[in-house]
């Protein structure tokens, strides 16, 4: 009897600690990052396949702070926003620009930097720096290709698809600028991505340029659950000493050299 007395009592026990997940310790917090790599510096993979950026440094930052396990998951783009729909531990942390249509599913962060979406094209394709967005559509219209790649649900794909309306141009949306950049001058005469990207591309395509569009500047924030405001709370507080320190701009010099 005495027996059997210990043996429930060292199985409650036993069951107690697993339900308190770890006995004496702490359970530990975890932050689920989701992020889209092939968007150099914010995200890409290095040499090891391993997803590394501004962003995920930016993460990292915070969840030492804060005190946060980091788990990053590499997803498609588009299908970010409905991963921190549905949990209140999770970040998109993309390179997100800030948008209404995204402000109603997920809660922004303070903004961290900004850009302007550009045009990669064929080497010598356009003059000076900078072109006109229904220029730039109207000579791929013009064209034998009349395709422009996009990357699917960017800011990017919306003002393109917005800039072909009433005319013979159409967009080829990719899983991300690197894989549609590598169809320029066959399926594609052109690929509009944001500022950093575009140039890492043409960094590494001598037979490829960059030139900015005249188009509004947008505003990168990570974007968070619903229903975890104090958690953006805390997270902007550290995004506010990151910049005030130089961190950011910091990070962006090392991953982008
Ligand atoms: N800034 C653009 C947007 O928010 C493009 C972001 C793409 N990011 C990425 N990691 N692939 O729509």
């Amino acid at each position: 009897m005495k027996k059997i007395l210990t043996l429930i009592l060292a199985a409650a026990m036993l069951t107690g600690c697993i339900a308190l997940a770890s006995c004496g310790k702490t359970e530990e917090k975890v932050l689920n990052v989701y992020t889209n790599a092939g968007f150099a510096p914010y995200e890409y993979l290095d040499e090891n396949g391993k997803v590394v950026g501004v962003d995920i440094d930016v993460v990292n930052y915070i969840g030492e702070k804060l005190g946060y396990k980091v788990i990053i998951s590499d997803i498609d783009f588009d299908a970010i926003l409905n991963e921190v729909a549905k949990d209140k531990f999770a970040v998109g942390a993309a390179g997100m620009s800030k948008k209404a249509e995204r402000d109603e599913i997920a809660l922004a962060s303070d903004v961290y930097a900004t850009s302007v979406q550009y045009i990669i094209a064929p080497t010598g394709t356009f003059e000076g720096e900078q072109v006109a967005l229904a220029d730039a559509v109207a000579y791929i219209a013009a064209s034998g290709i009349k395709s422009i790649g996009v990357q699917k649900g960017t800011t990017g794909a919306d003002l393109v698809g917005g800039a072909i309306e009433g005319t013979e141009a159409k967009t080829i949306e990719y899983s991300n600028a690197i894989i549609a950049s590598q169809d320029i001058g066959s399926s594609v005469g052109a690929v509009v991505i944001d500022k950093m990207p575009a140039e890492s591309i043409c960094k590494d395509n001598e037979n490829l340029q960059c030139w900015a569009l005249d188009a509004e500047m947008e505003s990168y924030v990570m974007y968070f659950n619903k229903d975890n405001a104090d958690l953006v709370k805390q997270v902007n507080d550290v995004l506010k000493q990151m910049i005030a320190d130089g961190l950011i701009d910091q990070y962006t010099v090392k991953h982008s050299s």
